[in-house]
């Protein structure tokens, strides 16, 4: 028991990337087991279908790899490119869509540990509640 709290304990130094402020960016167990906030980012990314233009992977389509963007944009310019979009190109702005103003930080948590490598593509899990969307 006391080995495998220290093993979970590991995890979540090793995978948790942390800004200023002590709480992490978002927390991963598996690869795809993640806390709440950054489980709401996936959803909003499934309910606005970003993967229409930017792969279901993250990984490009018609619009850039965000696994490669997340690593040189702000949280700032993340934000600012969500909401705001790119005019004059095919990134519409999201600031009418309220699920996205509701989990713009969820959103970036969950792109930033894609993009670390650190959550892997597809389904995800909730870590408090095991097998609850594994099917
Ligand atoms: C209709 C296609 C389309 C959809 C849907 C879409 N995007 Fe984009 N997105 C693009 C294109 C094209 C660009 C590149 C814009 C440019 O040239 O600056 C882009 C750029 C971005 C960038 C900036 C990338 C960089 O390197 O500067 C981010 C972040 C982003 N999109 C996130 C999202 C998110 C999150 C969603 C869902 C809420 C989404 N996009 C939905 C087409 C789309």
């Amino acid at each position: 028991m006391k080995s495998k709290n220290f093993f979970f304990a590991g995890l979540l130094l090793a995978s948790s990337m942390t800004i200023a402020d002590d709480s992490p960016l978002y927390t991963v167990v598996d690869g795809d087991k993640v806390d709440a906030k950054t489980f709401a980012g996936w959803k909003t990314w499934r309910a606005m279908a970003c993967e229409r233009c930017h792969g279901a992977k993250q990984e490009g389509l018609v619009g850039p790899s965000l696994i490669d963007s997340m690593k040189k944009l702000s949280k700032d310019e993340f934000k600012k490119t969500v909401l705001e979009g790119r005019p004059g190109t095919a990134m519409a702005p999201f600031n009418e869509a309220k699920t996205v103003v509701d989990n713009i930080d969820n959103l970036y948590a969950f792109l930033k540990g894609r993009s670390d490598g650190a959550i892997q593509p597809g389904r995800l899990q909730l870590i408090q509640d095991p097998g609850a969307e594994s099917k």
